[in-house]
């Protein structure tokens, strides 16, 4: 199985893909930002890199495009979004489907879209967390596959829980991936099996 991460930023989700014991293998890392501390992670791993700055394009269409081009040169099979911060288009999306992982700091369906710590904060939910689901045209709606849940503390603040859903989110890609690579986690026909059972609810993990 081969393994393409896309990146924006820190890479601490890579990282942890790049030290976990897959059965796939990572074949490329490709980040919209230059400066993104992920592609040094992947260098230290000597892995491939590209960057594909999305200014440098006038659509998405295009910008998306020429990723797709990318990932078909490093003949990838599954394409993991690991803090990737773009939007998709659907044409992109449907090239990819049941091919293409997220992860997203929250417990969707709740909190799609960014600052999701800042939200639980404020509207004083007690659980928050992460979610991995396969990837869909509609942003972070795609069937959940795993959720790992903490209990959210009077203590905590933005930062706290930053780190707090980094540790879960580091815990349960590597895990989700994994189930991919050897074929336990299958999209079939917009259904999402594991282990030849249809997944109907997501895998939870509770801190
Ligand atoms: C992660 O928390 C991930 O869930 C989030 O970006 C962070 C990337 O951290 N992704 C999204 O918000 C996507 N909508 P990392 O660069 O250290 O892996």
């Amino acid at each position: 199985m081969r393994i393409a991460v896309l990146v924006s930023g820190h890479g601490s989700n890579l990282q942890a893909l790049l030290d976990a014991k897959l059965s796939g293998e990572i074949v490329g890392v490709l980040s919209n930002r230059s400066n993104a501390y992920a592609l040094e992670r992947a260098k230290q791993a000597n892995i491939d890199t590209a960057v594909i700055s999305h200014q440098d394009f006038p659509t998405r269409e295009s910008f998306d495009a020429r990723m797709h081009q990318q990932l078909l040169t490093w003949h990838v099979d599954l394409v993991v979004l690991a803090g990737f911060m773009r939007i998709l288009t659907p044409d992109f999306v449907k090239k990819w489907e049941g091919r293409m992982l997220n992860i997203h700091p929250s417990l969707l369906p709740a909190y799609k879209g960014m600052h999701t710590h800042q939200r639980v904060l404020n509207t004083g939910d007690r659980l928050h967390g992460c979610t991995v689901h396969f990837v869909t045209a509609e942003l972070d709606a795609g069937q959940a596959i795993a959720q790992a849940i903490l209990s959210v503390s009077s203590h905590d603040t933005i930062e706290t829980l930053a780190q707090r859903v980094h540790q879960l989110e580091h815990f349960i890609y590597p895990q989700v991936v994994q189930y991919f690579c050897s074929k336990q986690l299958i999209w079939n026909n917009h259904q999402v099996y594991l282990n030849n059972q249809p997944l109907l609810k997501p895998i939870r993990f509770l801190d």
